[in-house]
């Protein structure tokens, strides 16, 4: 079987080399230039953990190629996925589909016999319909179908949750359509993963949903751990004392700064804004994208707080800068926010990010200082702040830690060192939702 991924970022660059090493024959069309002479080389534009020996492994058995030129990738595909961005549009908090619809228009010219166009972007509800219609007016004598696949899979467990997913979902509308992306995921299929066949409606609104109640999750966690310090309580064990319970279920109870990244908060407000059109507002999610926009603003301020009041002349360590762990992306990172109030006061900044320095340099302000591991950055700080749990932060000495600062403040926004020994150690230790 032939396919083509449109747009070789984070989600089409791994559904592109899963479904390779599944022993499809999968063309990318990239249009950046930068990405595409990078994957020519066998370089990843992005970080992933293991998907640099999947990609080459797939390339160089034949399976897996790039291109720029979407007539030769699409030529005999019997599905082309679409896979581009689809940012917040500026103003209103609306889905940009401009990316999707020039794929899709693009795609239209470029076929030559009947394929299934499948959107793996996250898109509102109505955009498949809308892509049939672009499709059709291009090239009326086409034979074609439109199907919705979103992907759910995570960055930094991006190929493990590519192959072995909890479910997948596909919306599509003819018997033809169904059997092409039966037949493509027909391994997972033989793994008993559950393949949910819907509408086309359904299944791009599923997306948002899961999004959504994950993101609904994940706030009332943080609000949880504010309460848990104004009462004495400790959220950790509240966490647990409710996950434990199979109706809740123990994940996304992680209190943090507040969710970012590529997804969660775009994701919400495309919902939002769809509840709203459709004239059926979800004050839920309008809330939870009020509670955790206010987390975000709120943690600079933590940071001010446990520093007396004042960072102006003061020097910050920050230790982790993507938006979670094992990925290099910085989109919507609650560092962006944190530092950028720190800097604005005058507090010089020092970070270091395993993976994701090249891309914060792009969004931090300027005079952020870089450094070349965790001790750099804490030499001489007055404060430490740690945003981003990469597991090389947990394993930092608690006493080589201190002893290369200056002064002894650490703020801990994701709980990840143990506060009797952080206090032990000689720490003004300062972390989320748990006693004194
Ligand atoms: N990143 C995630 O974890 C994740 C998870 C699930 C779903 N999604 C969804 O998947 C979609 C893609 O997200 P992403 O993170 O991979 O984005 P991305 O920005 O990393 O990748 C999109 C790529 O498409 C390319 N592109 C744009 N227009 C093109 C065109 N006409 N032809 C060829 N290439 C084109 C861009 O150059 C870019 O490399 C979004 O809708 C997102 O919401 C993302």
């Amino acid at each position: 079987m032939r396919i083509a991924m449109i747009g070789g970022g984070y989600v089409g660059l791994v559904s592109a080399a899963c479904f390779a090493e599944f022993s499809t024959e999968v063309t990318v069309v990239e249009v950046d230039a930068a990405k595409l002479d990078a994957l020519h080389a066998g370089r990843m534009p992005i970080y992933e953990p293991g998907l640099d020996k999947l990609v080459n492994d797939n390339v160089a058995a034949g399976r897996l190629a790039f291109t720029g030129d979407i007539a030769a990738a699409v030529d005999g595909a019997e599905a082309v996925f679409i896979a581009v961005g689809t940012p917040t549009r500026r103003g209103d908090g609306h889905a940009d589909l401009t990316y999707v619809y020039a794929a899709a228009e693009q795609v239209a010219r470029a076929l030559t016999g009947y394929s299934v166009i499948v959107t793996k972007s996250t898109v509102p509800v109505g955009t498949g319909r809308r892509i049939a219609e672009i499709v059709h007016a291009t090239r009326p004598d086409l034979e074609f179908d439109v199907a919705s696949n979103p992907e759910f899979l995570r960055e930094g467990n991006a190929i493990g949750d590519f192959m072995r997913p909890d479910r997948v979902v596909i919306g599509a509308e003819s018997d033809r359509a169904r059997d092409v992306l039966r037949t493509l995921y027909r391994p997972l299929f033989l793994i008993e993963t559950p393949i949910v066949f819907t509408g086309i409606e359904t299944a791009e609104l599923t997306k948002y949903a899961a999004n959504a109640f994950l993101a609904m999750k994940v706030t009332f966690i943080n609000e949880m751990a504010d309460l848990c310090e104004k009462v004495g309580a400790d959220v950790h064990d509240v966490a647990r004392g409710i996950g434990l319970d199979g109706r809740i279920g123990r994940k996304f109870l992680h209190p943090g700064p507040g969710y970012g990244g590529s997804c969660f908060p775009k994701d919400t407000l495309a919902l939002m804004r769809t509840a709203l059109d459709y004239g059926a507002p979800s004050r839920l999610v309008e809330a939870t994208v009020a509670v955790n926009d206010a987390r975000k603003s709120s943690m600079a301020l933590r940071v001010i707080h446990a520093c007396g009041g004042s960072v102006r002349g003061k020097t910050i360590a920050v230790l982790g800068l993507t938006f979670k762990p094992e990925t290099d992306d910085m989109r919507d990172s609650p560092a962006i926010s944190i530092i950028a109030r720190l800097a604005g006061d005058g507090a010089v900044i020092r970070a270091f990010d395993p993976e994701g320095m090249d891309q914060a340099r792009g969004v931090l302000p300027p005079s952020v200082e870089y450094c070349r591991d965790s001790l750099d950055a804490a030499a001489g700080a007055d404060a430490l702040v740690l945003i981003t749990e990469w597991n090389e932060f947990r394993a930092l000495g608690p006493a080589r830690l201190r002893a290369a600062m200056r002064g002894k403040v650490l703020v801990d926004l994701r709980n990840v060192y143990d506060p009797v020994a952080m206090r032990q150690a000689g720490f003004d230790y300062h972390g989320i939702g748990r006693p004194g």
